[in-house]
C-alpha cells in the first residue's frame, strides 16, 4: 500500500480480529532492516511510519525457516543442500536481527518433506514461469522458506547466494563448483556426506555500530576449518577488524553436532577485543 493511512487501517482491522503478529515490509532494498514482525498495532504503525514509502503487510507465517539455494538455467534447476541461517544476534534467537550469526547444512527435514518436494512446490514453478514468458532466469535462486510441518511458504526469493549459508554450502560441494556456475542447473550437484556448520565472529557493537580496527590473533592457529574473511583488513603485519561480521569459521563433520563442535573449537582460537558470537549455532538442528 502506498499511504500510511491505508497501512494503519489494515493494521487496525487485523488486530481487531486477531492476536497474531503481523509483518510490515518496506517495498525496497533496506540492507536487511526493512522487515519487522510486529506483535501489536502500535508497534506495526510505528514501524510503518519509520520506514515509509510503499509498504507490504503480510500475515505472520509460523514454522521453521530454511534457505533453499538452486542453480537455475531457464526451466532447468539443481538444488544445493538445504541450509539454515541464524539471524538474531543472541543465543535462543533473541536480540536484534543481523546479517546472520551462523548457519548449518543440511537441515534435517520433517517426515514427508524432501528437498525435491520443496523444489516442486517453491522453485521449479517460478523458473518455468519465467522461462515460458520469455524472461528466463540464469543464476542462483535462493528461496527463503518457512516450513510449518510439511507445509512450506515462500517468504522471499533472492537472485543471489545467501550469507552465511554460502559459507556452509561451499565446503559441502564435492564437484568443481565453477563448472556448475558456468552451466547452472544442468547436472546434479554432488555433495560430501555429513554436514557443515559456520560460526560468525562479530565485533562489539554489531549490528548497530560495530567497532573496527582491533587486531585479530589466532587466524593461523585454526586447523580443520575454513575461515572466510568478511570484515578484516591488513594493517602492516597485522590483520585487524574492519566490519561488523569479522570472520566466519566453517567446519565439516559426520553430522551437524560434529561440524559445530569443530567450528566452535576453531572460533575459540581466534580472538580480538570485543569479539562476540552465538554459542547455539546448530543446536536446534
Ligand atoms: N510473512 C512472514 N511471516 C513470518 N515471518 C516473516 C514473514 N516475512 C518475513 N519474515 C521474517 O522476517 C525476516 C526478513 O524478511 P525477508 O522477507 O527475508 O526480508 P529481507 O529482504 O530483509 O531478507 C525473515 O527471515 C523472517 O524471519
Ligand atoms: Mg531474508
Amino acid at each position: 500500500m502506498e499511504s500510511l493511512r491505508d497501512a494503519e487501517r489494515v493494521i487496525a482491522t487485523h488486530f481487531a480480529q486477531s492476536d497474531a503478529p503481523i509483518v510490515v515490509k518496506a517495498d525496497r532494498l533496506m540492507a536487511g532492516k526493512g522487515v519487522q514482525v510486529c506483535g501489536t498495532a502500535d508497534e506495526a504503525v510505528a514501524f510503518a511510519a519509520t520506514v515509509g514509502g510503499t509498504l507490504v503487510i503480510e500475515r505472520c507465517v509460523r514454522g521453521v525457516e530454511v534457505s533453499l539455494h538452486v542453480l537455475v538455467d531457464g526451466a532447468v534447476c539443481a538444488p544445493l543442500p538445504l541450509a539454515r541461517d541464524h539471524k538474531r544476534l543472541l543465543d535462543g534467537d533473541r536480540g536484534p536481527n543481523t546479517g546472520g550469526m551462523g548457519a548449518i547444512a543440511p537441515v534435517r527435514l520433517p517426515e514427508g518433506v524432501s528437498v525435491d518436494g520443496l523444489m516442486d512446490r517453491c522453485v521449479r514453478p517460478i523458473a518455468v514461469a519465467l522461462a515460458s514468458r520469455g524472461t528466463p532466469f540464469r543464476g542462483v535462486i535462493f528461496a527463503g522458506l518457512m516450513l510449518d510441518g510439511a507445509n512450506p511458504t515462500v517468504l522471499e526469493y533472492n537472485a543471489r547466494f545467501g550469507d552465511p549459508e554460502t559459507e556452509v554450502l561451499m565446503p559441502l560441494i564435492a564437484d568443481d563448483f565453477v563448472s556448475h556456475l558456468l552451466e547452472p542447473g544442468h547436472a546434479a550437484v554432488r555433495v560430501h556426506r555429513g554436514a557443515a556448520a559456520a560460526v560468525v565472529l562479530a565485533a562489539r557493537g554489531y549490528p548497530a555500530a560495530p567497532e573496527t580496527g582491533r587486531p585479530i590473533v589466532g587466524l593461523d592457529r585454526v586447523p580443520d576449518c575454513h575461515l572466510f574473511h568478511a570484515g578484516t583488513r591488513r594493517e602492516g603485519s597485522q590483520v585487524v577488524t574492519n566490519g561488523g561480521r569479522v570472520v566466519v569459521v566453517t567446519a565439516r563433520g559426520d553430522d551437524v553436532a560434529e561440524a559445530r563442535a569443530r567450528a566452535y573449537q576453531g572460533a575459540l582460537r581466534i580472538s580480538f577485543d570485543g569479539a562476540q558470537f552465538r554459542r547455539d549455532i546448530g543446536g536446534v538442528a
